[in-house]
């Protein structure tokens, strides 16, 4: 039994440490990380919860929150090596369904999206997110309503997440869009590199934009080219008039011989 238990310990420290390039040691990741402790204190509170003692249950998970800022309730399910970075101010709800080897950065929420309103309606209903095993979700985003984050799904910092995350794709922005098509993303990377080529809507028609508007300078240095050429053309044939006919003439300037030329360069 206990060695059980130092098994299941240390795949939990072993899977922070895959995760975390600050992480240095088992010994150092189970004393200072406080996502460590709240979802240790998680399992105990769990226990509690599912076994009849619903108030010690919540004992406990408030308990870790003073010590690590973290809320978990004690009736959400918390699959293994769930790793919490840093963790201040993450909570997670009831309902939520959390499975293997997710990761969640500071700040989130796996929360319900009007628990104040109609509350009693709600008791017991599935209103917080489900994330599938290897989901991550960035520093401060909001998870919110029975939703799925598919396996290894990504949800960008800041993000809100109405909707299910197709599995292995990224969705930022509030609300959350998809800019990375389902099992696009990269294997885990913490602290993830940007990357290029993506289908982002937004950046699409931007990157149209800036297409036409290159286009239209090649169209007006070709059409100043041509301008330049009936000029000289124009200089060319005033000089070629006969005798008595000059420049200063009206009608024969290189200026005021410009626009007939330059209608028939077209
Ligand atoms: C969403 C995320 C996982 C995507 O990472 P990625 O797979 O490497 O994808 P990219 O960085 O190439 O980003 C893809 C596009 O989404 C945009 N984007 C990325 N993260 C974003 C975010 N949080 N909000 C808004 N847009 C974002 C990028 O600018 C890029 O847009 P572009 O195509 O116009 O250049 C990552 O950016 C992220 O937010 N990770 C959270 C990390 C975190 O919380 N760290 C805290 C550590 S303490």
């Amino acid at each position: 039994m206990a060695g059980m238990i130092f098994k299941r310990l240390a795949e939990e420290l072993d899977g922070i440490i895959a995760r975390d390039p600050a992480a240095r040691s088992r010994f150092e990741v189970a004393l200072t990380y406080p996502g460590f402790h709240a979802v240790m204190a998680h399992r105990l509170a769990n226990y509690l919860w599912r076994n009849g003692f619903k108030t010690f249950g919540r004992v406990v998970s408030q308990i870790a929150r003073w010590v690590t800022g973290i809320e978990i309730h004690p009736g959400a399910r918390i699959g293994q090596r769930l790793f919490i970075d840093h963790g201040m101010g993450t909570v997670i709800g009831e309902m939520a369904i959390v499975g293997y080897d997710v990761t969640l950065y500071q700040g989130v929420t796996l929360g319900g999206i009007l628990p104040s309103v109609n509350a009693a309606a709600q008791v017991g209903v599935k209103r917080h997110p489900t994330l599938e095993s290897g989901a991550i979700v960035g520093a401060g985003a909001q998870v919110l309503g029975n939703i799925t984050v598919g396996a290894g799904a990504r949800v960008g910092a800041a993000s809100v997440v109405l909707k299910d995350v197709p599995s292995g794709a990224a969705v930022v922005g509030n609300p959350g869009r998809v800019v990375m098509p389902k099992g696009s993303c990269r294997e885990f990377n913490a602290y993830v590199i940007p990357t290029r080529d993506l289908p982002d809507p937004t950046a699409r028609a931007i990157e149209g934009l800036l297409d036409q508007v290159s286009s239209l300078q090649a169209r007006l240095r070709a059409l100043e080219g041509e301008l330049e050429e009936a000029k000289a053309l124009s200089v060319t044939l005033n000089g070629a008039l006969p005798g008595n006919a000059t420049s200063e003439e009206p009608g024969l300037s290189p200026d005021s011989a410009a626009p007939w030329l330059k209608e028939a360069s077209r």
